[in-house]
């Protein structure tokens, strides 16, 4: 699959998201953290920023949900015009059936894995979801530094998605920048959430493109 690039707008403006949005024109998707202050120490935003962000923007939105009760939240970002949806295993109580009704409503369904959860424990879940998510970090905040310990996960996941297919898109998120993206590419990974690395640059559209091109050249 070819090389997609989701910034994060947890490094944006706040104030200006529809502007934010608008600046990023090459993205695929944008990636949208929603946070609790229980599932992880911090708070961002949720249902109604992602519902007037969806109306503000035509590119896809894709929804983290670092939140402690993501069975009973999913399916309403899904509603909101999310076009992709993710909880976290961690977090999820019936991972199977939110998966599922995050689908039967029309998003992509993810789910994503903490750094020090191991991935094997899920490889029967591979048919009930669309993309895979791989913190490179501890969730929380922007602006880590990216954990090379997780990447023979993403090699490992690579694997278990070859042998179901490979269908699944695989998703790393954290640290991710002009720096560490071709480690990530070359162990697998096809989708980049970058939050700093495209905000906090000068100029968004060229980080994107020199980012794409970068994990492009890594699987060429
Ligand atoms: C962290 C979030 C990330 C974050 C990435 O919990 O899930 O999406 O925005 O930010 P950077 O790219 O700055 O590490
Ligand atoms: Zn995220």
């Amino acid at each position: 699959m070819a090389v997609q690039i989701s910034p994060s707008i947890l490094a944006a403006d706040f104030a200006r998201l529809a502007d934010e949005a608008a600046a990023v024109p090459n993205a695929d998707w944008l990636h949208v953290d929603v946070m609790d202050y229980h599932f992880v120490p911090n708070l961002t935003l949720g249902l109604p920023v992602v519902e007037a962000l969806h109306k503000a923007t035509a590119t896809p939105l894709d929804c983290h949900l670092m939140i402690a009760d993501p069975d009973r939240w999913a399916p309403q970002y899904a509603e909101a015009g999310a076009g992709s949806v993710t909880i976290h295993a961690e977090a999820a109580k019936a991972p199977i059936r939110t998966l599922r009704e995050i689908r039967s409503l029309g998003a992509r369904a993810g789910l994503a894995l903490n750094p020090a959860t191991a991935v094997d424990p899920y490889e029967d879940l591979l048919g009930e979801v669309d993309m895979l998510l791989l913190m490179t970090v501890e969730p929380g905040f922007g602006g880590q530094k990216f954990l090379d310990v997780v990447l023979p996960k993403v090699r490992r996941a690579r694997e278990l998605i070859g042998r179901h297919g490979g269908r699944v898109w695989l998703q790393v998120d954290g640290g991710v920048d002009a720096g560490t993206i071709e480690r990530c590419a070359e162990a697998g990974a096809d989708v980049f959430v970058a939050g700093s690395a495209v905000y906090g640059a000068s100029d968004p559209v060229a980080a994107i493109d020199e980012l794409r091109a970068a994990a492009s050249r890594a699987v060429s």
